[in-house]
């Protein structure tokens, strides 16, 4: 039996299909930076799954009845309830969005040297570790790195290199573990229950603590579910509870599994960081019960956490993304395997063996895919890896993809027939495609963002 939505659409928003030779002139106009665009010259956008999502009815209700009071507000205590019930911490305080939530808590615990291992870090975490002159040491299973390996937890961290990390650090340069669910830049790849336990292990013995990056914790949690041993028969939020008795502390982005456009937080059990914590959350962000948001932000925050721990609602999300992947596998396209929670990454540089990679590969991809029909997609390749912070050359990472985040509870099945269609047309005349792109100007940290760049003639 298929999934079908357990919703049904109450408002629509129009979107517009443009021809070749419009997309062709705004991508030039973009300087070829995706990022770049206007939506209206995007016809099906899978940039990010990042604050992209529809909320429910019971959330903009919920934004109707909010309370917007500096200090002490209702919906702080909203937030505060639902943070205690689904991760059980008691302290939390709530940012922006993700960034903002590693900005005020890295600046408590970072400082120049430190290292910070994990599974792949998001280039907003790696960012506020390398801004900080600490770094960020990538644990991850090697399997992750092998597109076609079938592994059920691609985003475990393999434990002697983490052991390795932790041993080597006699003087306290460890302020925690990073452990990433799913993990966004290995391809939105889960980690296991077992694994989190031996990571706990782990830091017990060298008694460092763990920080969970939470932004797809649920979608983490139906994988728990649907492929660990003896997690079938618990509900979410059991389980979700279990992987959080197991963190010290917490940043979440809430325009992913928060189901919420903008919102973040930081949550912890220890009230020392708590404090120092609010210290910086009351400069960079706001009072510590708002940090950058409305009452309403807050409120309908609060609401989505818990519609985001449905079973019925993560099923048919994540058997969305599977749809799209699955049928692209179909065709012989090569993707990251399994087929991620949020997102699904095709591998560049066996999509398009032809381009160099001082040509960027995915880039290439990801401007053909945009030029051949209107879809976005954003590379997770070697613009994104940045430069070493060091010798300043490029870092060029194992891994050079194309993803397609779907937004939540917003695009249809017929949107993503349209998008294999695309893929399938690019796939078709790859041997055509050999020349990609050089860079005309860059910022020094995060550049694809801004980045300017040129085809190579
Ligand atoms: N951590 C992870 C795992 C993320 O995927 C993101 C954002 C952040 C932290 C930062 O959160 O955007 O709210 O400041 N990922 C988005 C993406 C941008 O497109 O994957 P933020």
């Amino acid at each position: 039996m298929s999934t079908p939505e357990p919703y049904k659409i109450k408002t629509v928003e129009s979107i517009y299909q443009s021809s070749i030779s419009e997309r062709q002139k705004w991508i030039k106009d973009a300087s070829y930076n995706l990022f770049n665009l206007k939506s209206q010259q995007v016809f099906i956008d899978l940039l990010t799954d990042s604050g992209t999502g529809a909320m429910s009815d019971k959330q903009w209700s919920a934004m109707m009845s909010a309370d917007e009071s500096y200090a002490g507000s209702r919906s702080h205590t909203l937030l505060g309830k639902a943070v205690k019930d689904l991760f059980g911490f008691p302290y939390f305080l709530p940012t922006h969005q993700g960034r903002a939530a590693e900005n005020v808590l890295f600046s408590a615990l970072v400082s120049e040297g430190n290292l910070v291992p994990g599974n792949t870090h998001f280039d907003t975490t790696k960012g506020h570790i390398e801004f900080r002159k600490a770094k960020a040491i990538d644990c991850t299973i090697d399997e992750a790195f092998d597109t076609h390996h079938q592994h059920p937890f691609k985003g475990n961290i393999d434990l002697k290199k983490l052991e390795t990390v932790l041993a080597s650090n006699p003087k306290g340069e460890i302020p925690f573990i990073i452990v990433t669910i799913t993990c966004n830049s290995a391809g939105g790849q889960p980690v296991s229950m077992e694994n989190m336990r031996s990571v706990r292990k782990l830091a017990d013995q060298y008694n460092i603590p763990i920080l969970i990056d939470s932004a797809r914790f649920a979608e983490n949690a139906y994988y728990i579910k649907t492929r660990e041993d003896g997690y079938r028969e618990k509900d979410i939020r059991e389980i979700i509870g279990e992987m959080y008795a197991m963190a010290d502390m917490m940043t979440l982005s809430a325009k992913k599994d928060g189901l919420v456009n903008i919102g973040g937080l930081i949550a912890c059990r220890d009230e020392t960081v708590y404090r120092s914590a609010s210290t910086f959350n009351i400069m960079f962000e706001g009072f510590i019960s708002y940090g950058g948001l409305a009452g309403r932000d807050m409120s309908a925050l609060a609401q989505g956490l818990y519609e985001v721990t449905e079973f019925p609602y993560l099923e048919s999300r994540i058997k969305q993304v599977a749809y799209l992947g699955e049928n692209l596998l179909k065709l012989g396209i090569p993707i990251q395997e399994p087929v991620g929670g949020h997102a699904v990454f095709l591998n560049a540089l066996e999509f398009l063996p032809n381009v160099p990679r001082e040509e960027f590969p995915a880039q290439t991809l990801a401007i053909e895919l945009y030029m051949e029909s209107g879809i976005r997609g954003v590379e997770i390749g070697t613009l994104m890896a940045d430069r070493d912070p060091v010798s300043r050359e490029n870092r060029y990472p194992a891994l050079e993809m194309v993803r397609l985040a779907l937004p939540r509870r917003t695009y249809t099945n017929n949107h993503m027939d349209f998008v294999i269609e695309a893929v399938k047309r690019v796939w078709t005349r790859r041997e055509n495609i050999s020349r990609g792109y050089r860079i005309t100007r860059e910022a020094p940290i995060l550049r694809h963002f801004t980045i300017e760049l040129e085809p190579v003639e």
